[in-house]
């Protein structure tokens, strides 16, 4: 089976790259990706020279350069990973969510359904559903109702999916999945934010009353998830996929600390984030059902072995802090708080 999976040098996407090459010997990947601020091809140099797999820079929201890639030919199943992910970006500016969240995906599936693709996987996010209070979790047939513009755009792209589905009988299939952690992570996003923070004894931002809950997934299991989906998920359907592990913020922070030998004083809450949800949480009990998945790496072990491979990796994080991170990270944390000591590495 050949895939064209996009987004496939962001973190997650090159994730299950990686994945789907080392455990089905028959399948080819064509990764297509724009290599935004978000995509690094050093996240998937180990299958570089892989005779199963191409790399084709491009836009999804492009429909040349969409109908390039198709007209190569042979696409059998399409997964589409490539969005714009951060919400805080999407605070900052949401256009290009929607350029490339909204429209990208309709044009990745006006050209899969000209060329008759027999499984078009789209990755989504449990931040559809919005927010939880205290009590439960999202189910497929949760309501849809997205906070940020990241959210939003998220959504639209799912609801777009799925038209494609009723409308025109392309063979679509929608996962909605938890945080997810592990090596690879641009630094934008919590966990890896707080290891750098912390290996360079900086001041670790954290939002509002650090109280927020999110389900912290490895990021291996969510291609686990993914491979199972574009084999097994049935048209026209969501699979929720999650760990169980739930964490507010400030607990997922300490243990980072802890792991590092790193003082609490290094915490700095900083100005809450608008809208911010407050706890998502999934039920899995669908994918129990139908294909007997369960995370298997628990929360400890998975944030032990990504601090690790952080620590490993400095060359990976010395690149990724290039002028325009720094620059983000001046213009975010800055204006979050006027008192934060430290508005980027040196
Ligand atoms: P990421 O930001 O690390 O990577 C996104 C990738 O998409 C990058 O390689 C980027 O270059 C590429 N891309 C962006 N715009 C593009 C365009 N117009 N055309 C082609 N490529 C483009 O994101 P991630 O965290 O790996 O997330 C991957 C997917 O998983 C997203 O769809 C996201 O919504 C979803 N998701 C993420 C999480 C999470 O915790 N990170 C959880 C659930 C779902
Ligand atoms: P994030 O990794 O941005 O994922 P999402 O917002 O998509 O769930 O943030 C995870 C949680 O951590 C969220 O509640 C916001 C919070 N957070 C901080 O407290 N400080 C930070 O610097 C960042 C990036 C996030």
């Amino acid at each position: 089976m050949k895939v064209l999976v996009t987004g496939g040098a962001g973190f997650i996407g090159s994730g299950f790259v990686r994945y789907i090459l080392r455990n089905r010997p028959e399948a080819g990947v064509i990764n297509f990706d724009l290599l935004t601020y978000a995509g690094n091809l050093r996240n998937v140099e180990e299958v570089a020279r892989d005779p199963r797999y191409r790399f084709v820079r491009g836009d999804i929201a492009n429909a040349d350069d969409v109908r390039g890639v198709f007209e190569g030919g042979g696409i059998d199943a399409v997964v589409n990973f490539a969005a714009e992910t951060h919400v805080d970006r999407s605070i900052d500016d949401a256009s290009p969510f929607v350029r490339t969240n909204v429209l990208g995906t309709q044009c990745l599936l006006d050209a899969a359904k000209k060329h008759g693709v027999a499984k078009f996987v789209q990755i989504s996010t449990d931040e559809v559903y919005g927010s939880l209070g205290p009590e439960g979790a999202f189910r497929e047939d949760s309501p849809i109702e997205p906070s940020s513009p990241y959210s939003a755009s998220k959504a639209g792209s799912d609801h777009l999916a799925f038209s494609y589905f009723k409308t025109y009988g392309l063979p679509v299939v929608i996962t909605r999945c938890s945080n997810n952690y592990g090596p690879y992570q641009f630094p934008e996003k919590l966990i890896p934010l707080m290891i750098m923070n912390a290996m360079d004894d900086k001041p670790l931002p954290v939002y509002g009353d650090g109280k927020n809950v999110r389900e912290w997934i490895f990021t291996d299991e969510h291609s686990r998830a993914v491979l199972t989906a574009l084999e097994r998920g049935n048209p026209g359907e969501v699979y929720n996929v999650g760990s169980g592990y739930e964490m507010t913020n400030i607990d997922v922070v300490r243990e980072i600390l802890r792991i590092l030998g790193k003082p609490e004083s290094l915490i700095k809450y900083v100005k809450d984030r608008p809208g911010h949800d407050r706890r998502y949480a999934i039920d899995t009990s669908k994918i129990r059902r139908e294909w007997n998945w369960s995370a298997e790496i628990g929360f400890s072990d998975g944030l032990a072995q990504t601090i690790e491979w952080y620590r490993t990796h400095q060359d990976w994080i010395r690149e990724i802090r290039d002028a325009s991170y720094l620059n983000y990270y001046e213009r975010m944390y800055t204006r979050r708080d006027q008192t934060l000591a430290w508005s980027g590495p040196e």
